[in-house]
């Protein structure tokens, strides 16, 4: 198979059309059998559900090429298992686990030119969402859905290094307690850009949230998952009812614990504990893990031990453990790496 011609060092993240991308409908209460198509448009009637009341839920997650040559994604029946449980939130069908990690790799397969090289950095992103298709006008579920699955190579998150970012507590909230906070509903994510514009606005990378009930415990960002680090290696992560479980972030914790020997406590994190950890990172398939090097919280400062120049060397342990499961160099547990072709 012959690869496009693309710049793939250069890539940023943004949409680039590929060949193939794979629908399957839901109509009278079942799924058909899914096709690929070329065509990348959706035609909808103007009352869609999706349309007036934002039934959809999507996943995300990337394939690329190892360094023996394979292609390959990391545990898409996570994905699989969590977009079943954001459907079932959203009073939408379940899109069977084992037929969705079917057309991941369906659809990565057919696009294979566009999976970047081992070495670029570069990946191919994968897109899997699901809407509520009929007209609707009073608020209610849909009776007839699409589940779509569409990829687009994006590239290296880190250009040049990772450097540390900075982020700020922010003062709006992302999930309501009982709400829809450990869903990827796509609704979660409309109402996090007017936070993330005024963070971008005021110089800030991210918003770090705070429950919302009693704003005193870290939930996570817009995007990730938050690690930290103590000041004698033990790993920890937030524990709370209300933060996506990012795929990422479960498997750092088995890393940490399996490969690297660590401690780990997956627990609830009081802001007020914060400033004394020595790292701090965000983790999500985005990056793996993108360290913090400082937390603005109004008129406080927190700034890592770890500084502002590169990751602490814990997270730096972490991110080539995983990275190097992903690549092939350090062996993965069993059914962490789905060969593609
Ligand atoms: C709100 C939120 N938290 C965390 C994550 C990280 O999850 P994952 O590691 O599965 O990509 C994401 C990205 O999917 C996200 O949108």
């Amino acid at each position: 198979m012959e690869k496009k011609n693309i710049d793939w060092s250069n890539l940023g993240f943004a949409y680039m059309q590929t060949d193939k991308r794979y629908v399957s409908n839901y109509k009278d209460g079942a799924w058909d059998e899914g096709t690929l198509t070329s065509d990348a448009n959706i035609v909808l009637n103007e009352c869609a559900c999706v349309l007036q009341y934002a039934q959809t839920c999507f996943e995300g997650l990337k394939a690329y090429t190892t360094e023996d040559g394979h292609i390959v994604t990391f545990r898409p029946d996570l994905n699989a298992q969590r977009m079943a449980a954001s459907a079932q939130r959203l009073e939408m069908p379940v899109f069977p686990e084992d037929r969705f990690v079917e057309a991941v790799h369906k659809v990565v397969e057919a696009n294979a030119a566009y999976v970047p090289p081992y070495g670029s950095g570069a990946t191919l992103y994968i897109r899997p969402y699901m809407f509520g298709s009929n007209a609707v006008i009073g608020v209610k579920p849909a009776e007839e859905y699409q589940f779509r699955v569409f990829t687009t190579p994006v590239g290296p998150y880190f250009k040049g290094g990772a450097k540390p970012i900075t982020i700020r507590v922010c003062d709006y909230d992302r999930a309501a307690p009982h709400g829809t906070g450990h869903v990827k509903a796509g609704l979660n994510y409309a109402m996090s850009l007017y936070a993330i514009v005024d963070a971008h606005e005021k110089g800030f990378d991210e918003n770090m949230y705070l429950d919302s009930a009693t704003r005193t415990k870290v939930e996570e960002t817009g995007g990730a998952n938050f690690l930290f680090v103590t000041k004698d290696n033990t790993v920890v992560t937030p524990k709370s009812p209300t933060i996506l479980p990012s795929i990422t972030r479960r498997s750092l914790l088995y890393v940490a614990e399996h490969y690297l020997g660590l401690k780990t406590e997956e627990r609830e994190v009081y802001m007020d504990e914060v400033k004394d950890f020595a790292e701090c990172g965000l983790c999500g398939t985005a990056a793996v893990i993108s360290p913090v090097g400082k937390i603005v919280d109004h008129d406080r400062e927190i700034c890592f031990p770890s500084g502002m120049e590169k990751m602490g060397p814990v997270i730096q342990k972490l991110y080539d453990t995983l990275t190097g499961i992903q690549m092939g160099h350090i062996e993965a547990p069993e059914g962490w790496i789905h060969k593609i072709c």
